[in-house]
């Protein structure tokens, strides 16, 4: 594991990675068009760890979607490095909530795939998804299939997959952890704060969970309910590893809900 034990907060005079401007999103329904997103607005500089923290159906995987280039927003502007996102691109990096993992190749067959279609020679392929595979603690997996892997164990595969791809500045995922029970789901957010620390990306994580989005974000936009637009955005400057039992925990966890609520009131 390269990664420190704790790190300071994140400096955040980086440059701006992700700028969404004035989004507004709807979908056609069989009643009409349903508005999804409305004047949704955020930036995100280079190596933050942004939870998108909102309650279900406010358009939190509408937005990151869009960011992976599957959808585009109607109105308004959505940039990665300045530049319109025009389709998926080999510059973002996708976790499903699934893992979703190629059933007839080994762990690191499936980490290394995305880089031989990339077009990585074989012996460079070997030795990034060593690398990564050890990040997140699955070294001794490596040969394994993904039948032989426990759901969290998939999960950490999926984890590295993403990690591999060196050309990924952004790394997006949307509730990947949601479907694990309470416990494993807490591992997984250690090894996912570990692979960050040891290799910084951009992240841009969708959650519904409050004191997941206080354990692993540098920042969180809180987004209101439907139609979804970031309501407020609190900076977490506590050290990593954090201690969920902490007093700090708890207080930002009662600040964000009683923000939230508000949100949900004035909805
Ligand atoms: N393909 C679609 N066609 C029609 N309406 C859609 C479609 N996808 C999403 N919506 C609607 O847009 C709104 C936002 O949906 P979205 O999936 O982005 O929310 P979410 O915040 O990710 O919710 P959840 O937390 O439940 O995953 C919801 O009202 C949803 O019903
Ligand atoms: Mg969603």
């Amino acid at each position: 594991m390269g990664a420190s034990a704790a790190t300071a907060p994140r400096e955040t005079s980086a440059r701006i990675v992700i700028q969404a401007h004035e989004i507004n999103h709807a979908y056609e329904a069989s009643t009409g068009w349903s508005t999804a997103l409305a004047h949704f607005n955020l930036e995100i500089p280079e190596g933050e760890f942004l939870c998108v923290l909102g309650p279900s159906g406010c358009g939190k995987s509408s937005f990151l979607r869009m960011l992976a280039g599957l959808m585009f927003p109607l109105e308004g502007s959505l940039l990665v490095h300045g530049e319109k996102i025009i389709g998926p691109g080999l510059d973002r990096a996708i976790v499903f909530q699934e893992a979703a993992l190629f059933p007839w190749l080994t762990a690191a067959q499936n980490v290394g795939f995305g880089l031989e279609m990339a077009g990585w020679k074989k012996p460079q392929v070997r030795e990034r998804v060593e690398h990564v595979l050890d990040i997140v603690g699955l070294s001794a997996a490596a040969g394994k299939f993904p039948y032989q892997l426990s759901g969290g164990m998939k999960h950490r595969v999926a984890i590295a997959r993403a990690w591999a791809m060196t050309d990924a500045a952004v790394l997006l995922m949307d509730e990947p952890f949601s479907a694990i029970d309470a416990i494993n789901r807490a591992g997984l957010q250690e090894h996912l704060v570990r692979t960050w620390l040891a290799e910084p990306r951009t992240v841009v994580y969708v959650t519904h969970d409050i004191e997941e989005a206080i354990y692993l974000a540098d920042r969180i936009a809180i987004m209101t309910p439907s139609p979804g637009r970031v309501g407020a955005e609190i900076r977490i400057d506590l050290p990593r590893p954090r201690d969920r039992n902490s007093a700090a925990m708890a207080a930002l966890k009662e600040e964000i809900t009683a923000k939230m609520n508000e949100m949900e009131r004035r909805a």
